[in-house]
């Protein structure tokens, strides 16, 4: 039985006393029976949102961090940085990563295993753009981002990894996925995971849907059997809406 997890990513949103705003409505809005949550502030906020969790079932994750351990690398952040900030995840391989900063699928195996080696929990992110959907290749392009983001990953390392299919097409375009399309896709990243691995870990992988994720459609989505949570990006940037999303799903 998989937890549902629903993690906000702010991007790059939300100045120090905006951020403390937030969480604090957040913080409000949350009861014990609500499910896990993760935040994804930008670096600038990570240790104000720390502090501000302490005590609720927020947790943190980062957006992106390089794969090296410290050196000359102007303007990028390590894993061992995010540790000491209260980090418990990082986001990697996101599409506009990819997409804006020429992120390869290589590169992001390397974070993924630098993370590891750090404890962090990665959440890779997958997804295929609108003209590769329309090519009838997403299937193609998510296996090789699913297996070469996890090479040489273990089985045990990958039981704790979260995955995010997140179509480009449908990040911050208002066009949700069906909840036909995104299980198709879900289902699809748990078979890989079963050849990769066995059955037994690819039922603990928690797989995540992203894209235009709202309160009307988070029931819907995370209704069907492959999808384990959501990772929200501009639904999360007001408490009113990450919490209308948060309490449309139980465990
Ligand atoms: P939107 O929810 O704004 O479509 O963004 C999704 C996303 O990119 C989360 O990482």
């Amino acid at each position: 039985m998989r937890n549902k997890v629903i993690a906000g990513n702010w991007k790059m949103n939300n100045s120090i006393e905006e951020s403390v705003k937030l969480i604090s409505e957040l913080k409000q809005g949350l009861n014990e029976t609500d499910i896990k949550v993760i935040i994804c502030p930008p670096f600038t906020s990570l240790e104000t949102a720390n502090a501000l969790i302490k005590g609720s079932q927020i947790e943190l994750g980062a957006q992106n961090m390089h794969n090296e351990t410290s050196g000359a690398f102007t303007g990028e952040i390590s894993a061992s940085m995010l540790k000491s900030v209260g980090c418990k995840y990082v986001i990697l391989g996101h599409s506009e990563r990819r997409a804006i900063f020429g992120e390869s699928n290589e590169f992001i195996n390397k974070k993924v295993h630098k993370a590891l080696s750090e404890n962090l929990i990665p959440i890779l992110c997958v997804g295929e753009s609108l003209e590769e959907r329309e090519k009838n290749i997403t299937k193609d392009v998510v296996k090789k981002q699913l297996l070469v983001g996890l090479d040489s990953v273990s089985s045990d390392q990958a039981e704790g990894i979260i995955i995010a299919y997140e179509p480009v097409w449908a990040i911050g375009t208002g066009k949700t996925a069906s909840p036909e399309q995104a299980q198709e896709v879900h289902e699809f990243i748990r078979t890989l995971l079963e050849e990769k691995y066995s059955k037994e870990t690819a039922e603990k992988v928690i797989i995540q849907y992203g894209g235009s994720v709202k309160p009307e459609n988070a029931f819907e989505l995370l209704s069907q059997k492959d999808i384990d949570g959501a990772l929200v990006g501009g639904a999360c940037l007001k408490a009113d809406s990450f919490l209308g999303i948060i309490k449309a799903v139980k465990n």
